[in-house]
């Protein structure tokens, strides 16, 4: 039996990828904050199973910025494989929280990476990097080999652990492997993400909870892929004979707009009478059109995205509604 230690394992990518390691009968540990619900939403299904939880599934109180406990989590846990996903994720507020999200997203990485790389068996690692490392990019699509660019605090801190991540590989001989994740979303996507806020916002309107709905820049332009296809690309970027960088993207462009009109439509409502831009909700840095090209992730991994965007907004929009 495999043992897996995941960090961000209460998030959306964290609870669907213990879901599949179970499944493919891992042994999972996962470190939560001290003083978090302890995946009160997510892994909720898991830790009320009694075949599962302490059998094997296992929750470490350890913050990513506490390397004793981080230590002790890891010894404890023995895994052959880690996956790096907790950071502070959320790309508007890198803006008002500068320095928490440079000693959480990037110095958590190097700390976790120093910590792996001392372990007896030091086992393999992988990091969930993101598009935001490209910014504002000289090449369309994106791959591994466009040269980084960040223009936010956020990317600016997952490129340090992205190079970080490379010189470990490269010079410490370490099992490293880089995800370049482009947006993916799912029901159990964080609130202020703009798939969710936007998919909540429609079933409260449908059902007379919530009158209008307030956005930034609806001409924003990303990638959005689905939560549990890109899992399935971070445990596949760690079965392979090498460690390497992998972009996780569908090649695909949408608008936040396009969002905003699936959304509606499903629940029938015209977005017109319920949509406001507000300036304040624009961003003082944005990526403008951050498409990625996934050759390599289908060539060598043999991953390929198989949730469409509309499929994935309509699941969302129809588990808000079940919410309410
Ligand atoms: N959150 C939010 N709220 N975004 C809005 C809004 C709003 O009201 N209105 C417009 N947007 C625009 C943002 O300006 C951005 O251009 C786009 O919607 C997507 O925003 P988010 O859903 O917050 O995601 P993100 O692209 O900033 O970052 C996500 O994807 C990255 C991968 O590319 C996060 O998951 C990052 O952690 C991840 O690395």
């Amino acid at each position: 039996m495999k043992r897996a230690f995941i960090t961000g394992i209460e998030g959306q990518d964290g609870s669907y990828l213990a879901e599949l390691l179970l499944a493919n009968h891992y042994e999972v540990h996962g470190s939560i904050r001290p003083g978090s619900s302890g995946g009160e939403k997510h892994l909720s299904a898991l830790k009320a199973d009694p075949k599962i939880f302490q059998k094997t599934l296992f929750l470490h109180q350890a913050d990513v910025e506490d390397a004793n406990a981080l230590r002790t989590a890891l010894e404890q846990a023995a895994p052959d494989e880690v996956y790096h996903l907790a950071s502070q994720s959320h790309v508007g507020q890198s803006f008002e929280k500068v320095e928490e999200t440079c000693r959480i997203t990037g110095m958590g990485t190097l700390r976790l990476l120093e910590l792996v790389r001392k372990l007896p068996q030091p086992p393999r690692f992988f990091h969930a990097s993101s598009s935001e490392i490209f910014g504002s990019p000289e090449q369309s699509p994106q791959d591994e080999t466009t040269p980084v660019n960040p223009i936010t605090p956020y990317g600016s801190a997952k490129t340090f652990g992205t190079q970080m991540t490379r010189i470990y590989r490269r010079n410490f001989g370490l099992f490293a492997v880089n995800g370049i994740l482009f947006n993916h979303e799912s029901p159990r996507r964080g609130e202020n993400f703009v798939t969710r806020k936007i998919c909540r916002a429609v079933a409260a309107i449908k059902s007379g909870k919530q009158k209008e709905l307030t956005l930034g820049d609806t001409s924003a332009q990303r990638d959005w892929g689905n939560a549990r296809d890109y899992v399935r690309g971070i445990w596949l970027g760690l079965q392979q004979q090498t460690p390497d960088d992998y972009v996780f993207a569908t090649g695909r462009l949408h608008r936040v707009q396009d969002i905003v009109e699936l959304a509606f439509e499903a629940v029938g409502l015209d977005w017109q009478k319920y949509v406001r831009q507000e300036k304040q909700l624009f961003r003082p840095a944005d990526p403008r059109q951050l498409v990625g090209n996934p050759a390599k992730a289908k060539r060598i991994l043999g991953w390929e995205p198989q949730i469409s965007f509309e499929q994935t907004i309509a699941e969302m929009v129809q588990a808000e509604l079940k919410a309410i």
